[in-house]
């Protein structure tokens, strides 16, 4: 794998991938923080007389109807301000890039391509060669897309010499201590709502760290395949899912722990139980995590909160765990979209180690030290000119 910072590329036209999927709230980017990562890159190949054509996904589109709230005008709006940049409006029509005086372009959402059948989703590679068509070079910038080995975070590479921008190196170079794993006991904090999403990422990062704990919306499963009583909480009905859960459990007796600690709604009270003290009608909505599961280690992965911590009710775990981690001698590494909110939201952006721009990916990298798109490249790419 090269990188940019290793290569002059001037006067190239350069198609860049950048991930733009920022999240929305009421019409707003409500955190700009994967673009404004993506500047570096575009500002060195602006400065070196390159020609940017910045490629993107954004959400999930399966049908003709999620296009429209799945544009990435929105983030076109927001890089006018910053740069003379023109909008292409449809991924399979990039012939305008051509005839433009412009230095800079944003294209329509890559995923658009995948209604009414698959391209981008599936690699295409006759998708990827028409893209490259536009381009003499390819950079990938998109570390939070580099577990998807699409047809533009992978399958350009097979047509274009192919670098890696400087917030993908950056990543790859902070996220190090975890995939080599110098620093024992490294311990790894799992939360978040659904363990559904996540059982895999479990399984394989049990073979990786000393030790895990589990919270937020992912130990009612765990819970529950315990046999206690989650009352109306948040489980999964997956089969597949329960059984895994089972034999994990039964595997990592040694490994895997939980705080007896929670917050939960009973009709309109919040009562601060132990696990044996949850009724049927309950929902539990926040777990605490007992100091002492975190006091031997050196080295700390948290991704995914430990309850609902948007409402300041159930925020008490979620505000707690950052304020021992930062408080900590252990390395503390954080990833995930959700979790780097509330990061920000209670104010502990320069208390750890490092903070991720990943969300699936970083899970993906630090549970099995791959990223599919990566390995796709350093198989495919054609590094000559
Ligand atoms: C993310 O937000 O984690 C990335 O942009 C990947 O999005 P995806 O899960 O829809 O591929």
């Amino acid at each position: 794998m090269e990188y940019l910072s290793n290569k002059e590329i001037k006067n190239k036209r350069v198609i860049l991938r950048c991930d733009f999927n920022v999240p929305v709230s009421d019409g707003n980017i409500s955190d700009d923080s994967k673009i404004t990562k993506s500047f570096k890159t575009i500002n060195y190949l602006l400065e070196n007389g390159n020609i940017v054509i910045l490629l993107s996904h954004f959400g999930r589109v399966k049908s003709e109807d999620d296009k429209e709230k799945n544009s990435l005008k929105i983030v076109y709006e927001y890089l006018k301000k910053y740069y003379d940049i023109e909008f292409i409006s449809d991924p399979l029509e990039l012939e305008e890039i051509n005839r433009s005086s412009k230095k800079i372009f944003l294209v329509e959402n890559t995923r658009f391509t995948d209604v009414p059948e698959k391209r981008e989703s599936a690699n295409d590679l006759e998708l990827a060669k028409y893209w490259s068509s536009f381009a003499d070079i390819f950079v990938i910038d998109a570390f939070a897309s580099l577990h998807r080995a699409h047809a533009s975070t992978a399958g350009i590479s097979k047509y274009l010499p192919t670098y890696l921008g400087f917030l993908v190196e950056s990543e790859i170079n902070n996220l190090e201590p975890l995939i080599t794993i110098t620093n024992h006991p490294f311990g790894v904090i799992m939360g978040g709502a659904k363990v559904d999403d996540k059982i895999k990422i479990i399984e394989n990062i049990l073979n990786r760290c000393d030790k895990l704990i589990i919270t937020g919306g992912i130990l009612n499963t765990f819970l529950k395949v315990k046999g206690y009583n989650i009352g109306k909480s948040l489980v999964s009905s997956d089969e597949e899912v329960l059984e895994c859960v089972k034999n994990l459990l039964i595997n990592n007796e040694d490994k895997i722990f939980f705080s007896n600690n929670f917050i939960v709604k009973r009709n309109d009270k919040d009562l601060n139980i132990k696990i044996e003290e949850v009724e049927d009608e309950d929902v539990i909505l926040d777990n605490i995590i007992n100091s002492e599961l975190l006091n031997n280690l050196n080295m700390v992965f948290f991704n995914g909160t430990c309850g609902k911590y948007e409402d300041e009710n159930y925020s008490t775990g979620t505000k707690g765990l950052l304020e021992y981690l930062s408080k900590s001698d252990a390395s503390v590494y954080i990833g995930g979209g959700d979790t780097l909110s509330a990061v920000h939201k209670f104010g502990y952006d320069n208390s750890f180690a490092y903070l991720s721009s990943g969300g699936g990916a970083t899970l993906e990298y630090v549970s099995s030290g791959k990223l599919k798109a990566l390995e796709y490249i350093s198989l495919n790419s054609v590094n000559k000119e």
